[in-house]
Parts: structure tokens; sequence; C-alpha cells
């Protein structure tokens, strides 16, 4: 069964990268890689971690880039590709406009498409933007849909998706199982130095479209806020690449005490930072997973989520961008022990570590249903 698994920005990257490594192991896979490289160097960094090498690169980021230019680029570079390869399925990844767009050139040329992590809704059209709306177009093109949680598939059958729709968890835990050992010490220098045993740390991302412009001022305020009340605590802010997102907080952090402001980290460090610090906040999705399943209590920087999970087991805090609100929900959970006690406990809130190998299996399943080419797994 040939797959073509098509991704572009690091989390997608992230999350793909467990099951590209089971199909590699399977023989009865031939799986074909292309990254548009919607992300350049943010994805190199993934691919380089899980030693991932495309078989085509349409290298298309540019600074700034639209998204409009972004689509037309992915239709225009992939229609070749699908064309070539004439793959059996094209897979992608969550609700990126790469993962969109994908999905709508593979349906043009009549390839059936597996999409990985299905069914996660917001049901708000522009929050997150344009995430939202790609994931949910991507359900109508998909041919199989791998929802990660049970939400996630009621979600699905509310909009009349009901058929192939396979829970299987999020590959983000086959990647945190991948990526984490004990005795692990930072790859970054700047991480290694630092004291995770001296005081609270706190880490902070922010890189949503809706949250760019006054929405991310706001935030950058509450850190300052937080920081300056608590003297004991300290932030490390790795800062996404989007020109966009520096501008706002380099102006508003750069220089300030106790905020470290740091280039993107790798996956390993990452996950290590999460397990390490006292609170995260974050409008992340794949961080928002993360921090559930390595025990860190979450104050979610956006008002509304596709991962309501976490909220609703306790773990997580839905704060929104409004520096009040930001500041309250980090006071409560620095000042409140037995909260964050209670927020630190891991949960197995989005997989175990499993779902590459159940999508595997549906595959060949499907394959052995279509009367593809079908090659027993080996053991
Ligand atoms: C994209 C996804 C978003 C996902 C996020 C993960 C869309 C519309 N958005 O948003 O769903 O949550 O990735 O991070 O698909 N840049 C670099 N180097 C990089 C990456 C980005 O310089 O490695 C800069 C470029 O100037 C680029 C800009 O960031 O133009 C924005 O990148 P883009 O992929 O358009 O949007 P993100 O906000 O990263
Ligand atoms: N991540 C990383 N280095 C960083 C910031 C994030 O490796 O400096 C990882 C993070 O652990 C998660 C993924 O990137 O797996 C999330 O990416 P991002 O927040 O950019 O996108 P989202 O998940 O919101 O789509």
């Amino acid at each position: 069964m040939k797959v073509l698994s098509v991704f572009g920005t690091r989390p997608e990257a992230i999350k793909m990268a467990p099951l590209l490594k089971k199909l590699e192991e399977i023989d009865a896979f031939k799986s074909v890689v292309c990254v548009t490289a919607q992300h350049r160097q943010m994805l190199d960094q993934v691919l380089r971690r899980f030693h991932i090498q495309p078989d085509y690169d349409l290298n298309l980021m540019r600074t700034g880039q639209t998204l409009p230019v972004i689509t037309t680029h992915i239709v225009n570079g992939l229609t070749d590709i699908i064309g070539k390869e004439k793959p059996h399925i094209v897979l992608v990844h969550g609700d990126t406009t790469t993962s969109m767009v994908a999905a709508l050139t593979a349906f043009y040329q009549r390839v059936p498409v597996g999409h990985v992590e299905a069914g996660l809704r917001s049901f708000h059209r522009y929050s997150p933007f344009p995430e939202e709306i790609n994931r949910t177009l991507t359900s109508r093109l998909a041919t199989l849909h791998f929802a990660p949680t049970e939400t996630n598939r009621e979600n699905l059958k509310r909009e009349g998706i009901t058929e192939n729709v396979f829970v299987v968890g999020n590959t983000v835990i086959d990647a945190l199982a991948r990526m984490t050992r004990s005795g692990f010490t930072f790859r970054d220098k700047h991480l290694r130095a630092l004291d995770f045993e001296q005081g609270r740390w706190i880490l902070v991302t922010a890189h949503r479209r809706e949250n760019i412009g006054e929405p991310l001022e706001r935030i950058c305020r509450a850190v300052r806020r937080i920081v300056s009340t608590y003297p004991d605590v300290q932030v490390v802010f790795p800062v996404h690449l989007n020109p966009a997102v520096r501008e706002k907080i380099f102006a508003s952090l750069e220089g300030c005490e106790r905020i470290l402001l740091m280039e993107p980290v790798e996956v390993e460090d990452m996950y290590s930072l999460i397990k390490r610090v006292h609170m995260v906040l974050t409008d992340s999705g794949g961080i928002q997973e993360e921090a559930s399943a390595l025990g860190t209590p979450v104050v979610i920087l956006r008002s509304r989520t596709e991962r309501p999970e976490a909220v609703e087991a306790g773990k997580a805090i839905l704060a929104g961008s409004d520096e009040e609100k930001v500041f309250a929900e980090a006071s409560y959970l620095l000042e409140n022990e037995a909260a964050h006690a209670r927020m630190s406990e891991p949960i197995p809130l989005y997989g175990d570590g499993m779902a590459s190998d159940r999508i595997a299996d549906i595959l060949l399943s499907y394959a052995r249903e279509k009367g593809l080419p079908y090659k027993k797994a080996r053991p």
C-alpha cells in the first residue's frame, strides 16, 4: 500500500513522526513523505530529531506569508507529486492550511484521504483561525478519520460523519513516549544553565493568529505582572519564529528580569521543560495535550479550546487573553498549593502511546478491503 504523508509545520511533524516510523517498519507499506515546508527552521528541527528524510520538499515558506499564497503554492506543488506517485492514500494531520489543502488536492485526483487527529472542534469559526474551518473541511474531504478521543468521534457524528471513524488516541502521546527518558539533560546550553530547583518556573508560549496584536500585548503584560508580584517566579519563553509574534513579545518582554526569551527549542527539551515547570501558560494545541500527559497544570491563553478533555478533567484552565484573567488564574495556581497539586497528577486523556500502531492496522485492513497490494505485517 503506497501511503503519501503530507505535512508542513512543527506540530504536524512531531505528531506524524511516530506514524511514519511505524509505516517504515511494516513491509506492506511503501511510505512516501512530502513536506510543504509551510514552516522551515521549525520543521527542520523536528525532521532532524526524528531522522525523517522527506522524499519531496515544496520549500514554500516565505517571511510573513499569507493564507492565500500558502494555499495556492500547496495546490500547485502537490498536484504533480500526487499525479506522479499515485498513492493509494494520502495522510494529513490536524488543522493547518497544509492539511486542508493537501486533502483538497488529493480529493481533486480522487485519492482517498486519511485524517490523523480528526474531529477536534471549538465550534467557533474564527477561534482558532483558520484552524477550525481547516479541520472541518478536512473532515468532509477525508475517507478515514483517526480521532484521538471519544469526544472527537462525537463531534464528527454531529456533522453526520459516522463511517470509518476510529478512536485511536493522539499520536502526540506516541511522540512523547519516544522522546522522553529518565536522566535526560537539556540539549540547549541556555536551558542546561538554568536551576529548576531554585524558585518556581513558568513556561510560556503563544503564537495563534487570533492572539497576534493587542491580545499578545495583554498576555505579555500579565506575564510581567506575575513575575513582579512573585519574586520566586521565573519565566522561560521559547518564541515562535513568526515575525508578527516575535515583534510584540520582544518589544514587551526583552530585558525583563527573570524572563528568559529563547529561540524555539528542540522537542525533547520542550518535553523536559514542560515536566519541570510549575505551570504552563500557552495558546498551543499540542502543548495542552503534552502538559496533561506529563502532569503540569496549564493556563490556556485562549477563550475556547478544541481540547476540552483537560479542562473538564480539571487539569487546565481557560483564561483567554485578558490581562486580569491570565494574572488571576496564574496567581490562583501559585498561591493555592492544593489546587496546584490536584492539577499536577498526570492523566492519560489523549492516548496511550499506541495510536500509530492502531492507525497502521486500520490502514492494512483498508488495503485488504479494497484489494490493494497487501502483505502480512512482519511480526
Ligand atoms: C501555523 C499553522 C497553525 C499551527 C502553527 C504551529 C496555519 C494557517 N497555521 O501557524 O495552525 O498552530 O503553524 O506553529 O496553517 N516562520 C519562520 N520559520 C519557521 C516557521 C515560521 O520564519 O520555521 C515565520 C515565517 O515568517 C512565516 C510565519 O512564521 O511566514 C508564519 O508561519 P505560518 O505557518 O503561516 O503560520 P503559523 O502562525 O506558524
Ligand atoms: N514545541 C517545540 N519547541 C518549542 C515550542 C513547541 O518542540 O519551542 C513543540 C511542542 O512541544 C508541541 C508542538 O511543538 O509538540 C506544538 O507546536 P505549536 O505550539 O507551534 O503548534 P500547535 O500545537 O498550537 O498547532
